[in-house]
């Protein structure tokens, strides 16, 4: 339960409240419900302003793998800060972005020969989206000026990404008239991911779903420059589980009409759904494969794109012929971050790190399966380290009307015992650091379990 802040506390949120501005925030919340100050972070745990201890049950959007303070990670970073702190990248290299590109280039697909080093999951985006249209215009494919991508699908913030992200909600329809031009393709939810699946009619929804894949190519096809999908498990969009066989069918269309297709691994990437890597899950390989938030063990900002020798040749030549890449950030590279992100691919091969996945995996399952069971769950569902469902009103069976806000409301709540949780909509997720023990696991299920009971 809530205890005091500390009294320098509140002077610091009032100057928070004055000056700052926080992301996907309607700022007026804030005045009656200000934000939680964090102080420390341990393990699986966040350590709050008034002392009290909360599970990451998010891993701070998405990010991190092995629990915060990682020992290996912090002594990576301090060892490299001593050393290099920054310096540019073009024109210049330097030891942790060459480890960590050998590092990652024995894990990748052996197709995928060329990194590109970029600060977050959006620019690793726009670094893809810009890399697949520049090549196609560099091979006289100038009639390939739009992309595909999923319904529902999220890569971000940034014009291009919001340009292929789902654009019939509040947070991008506004952006409409300034974006790039995509044509969107709907994908069904996989029920197999369901801890209690209903498989009735299941063969001729994927059936269905293939030939409109088809249609979609058929119709858009040498118009794409590329088409782009977060594999197997679309995030933002209240973790839709979707089936192998379509990105199969996705990978055999892109090439059959000479599309790039470009995996974002920005969020399913380094074991979340039970696999260093999603798209290894369907056995398809990307043209174009975007990485961050896991990359430093998810301590600190840097994204790759990683490409075909076939994308990069295109942009092969002389100088004069003005074919390079002319694109590049201030931090590109950055050797701290690149040095947390080899340390972290490190703990990968020096400790079992997908085997605690696994546990991770199998115990979020049962417990999972018991939450199943109470009456304002439905869909339960789970892929690798992320189990999900959606949350109705028991009493109409319908989810809980827009005004109520239940994903900020639950969110409080749940952050008042002892756990991080921000469901998506109706949607209800953990998604924890991969080396969170089992046990805490169960405990944070059951909490979930008792918080549903209180009214919800
Ligand atoms: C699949 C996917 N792509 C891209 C992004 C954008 O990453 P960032 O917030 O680091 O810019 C996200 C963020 O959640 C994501 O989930």
């Amino acid at each position: 339960m809530a205890s005091a802040l500390p009294p320098d506390w509140s002077d610091r949120l009032r100057l928070d409240r004055a000056h700052v501005w926080h992301p996907f925030t309607q700022m007026k919340e804030h005045e009656a419900d200000p934000p939680v100050p964090v102080v420390g972070g341990e393990g699986c745990d966040l350590i709050l302003g008034d002392g009290r201890r909360v599970l990451d049950g998010i891993s701070s959007w998405w990010t991190n793998l092995h629990g915060h303070g990682h020992p290996r990670l912090l002594g990576a970073l301090e060892r490299q800060a001593a050393k290099l702190d920054h310096v540019l990248f073009a024109g210049f290299t330097h030891e942790p972005a060459v480890e960590l590109v050998t590092r990652l280039k024995a894990k990748l697909p052996a197709r995928l020969t060329r990194c590109f080093f970029s600060d977050d999951g959006s620019t690793s985006v726009e670094v893809a989206l810009k890399m697949a249209f520049q090549a196609q215009a560099q091979k006289s494919q100038t009639r390939r000026t739009r992309f595909g991508a999923l319904h529902g699908g999220y890569h971000g913030d940034t014009l291009g990404a919001v340009g292929v992200g789902e654009l019939d909600n509040f947070m991008t329809g506004i952006f409409r008239p300034l974006l790039l031009r995509c044509d969107r393709l709907a994908v069904p939810e996989d029920p197999r991911r369901e801890l209690a699946p209903d498989l009735a009619g299941w063969e001729g929804v994927l059936s269905s779903a293939r030939e409109n894949l088809r249609v979609f190519f058929a119709r858009h096809g040498e118009e794409l420059a590329a088409f782009i999908a977060e594999p197997l498990l679309q995030g933002a969009a209240g973790m839709r589980m979707w089936p192998p066989e379509l990105l199969q069918e996705l990978r055999a269309q892109c090439d059959a009409h000479g599309v790039y297709l470009i995996l974002d691994e920005v969020m399913t990437g380094f074991g979340r759904t039970g696999t260093l890597f999603a798209h290894s899950q369907a056995g398809v390989e990307p043209d174009l494969l975007c990485l961050s938030k896991g990359l430093t063990g998810g301590i600190l900002p840097l994204s790759l794109t990683w490409a075909t020798e076939e994308i990069y040749s295109r942009f092969w030549g002389d100088y004069t012929e003005g074919k390079a890449f002319l694109h590049g950030h201030s931090f590109t590279a950055n050797p701290m971050s690149c040095a947390v992100a080899c340390a972290s691919m490190a703990l990968f091969d020096d400790e079992p790190v997908l085997a605690r996945a696994a546990e991770l995996g199998q115990a979020l399952r049962e417990a999972w399966g018991r939450l199943a069971q109470h009456p304002a769950v439905r869909q339960a569902r789970q892929l690798g380290t992320v189990a999900a469902c959606r949350i109705v009103d028991p009493g109409t069976g319908q989810p809980h009307l827009p005004e109520a806000r239940f994903p900020w409301r639950f969110h409080r709540l749940a952050l008042d015992h002892g756990l991080l949780v921000r469901p998506i909509g109706d949607c209800l997720y953990l998604l924890p650091p991969l080396n969170t023990p089992p046990g805490r696991i169960r405990e944070a299920v059951t909490t979930l379990a008792e918080l549903l009971n209180g009214g919800w």
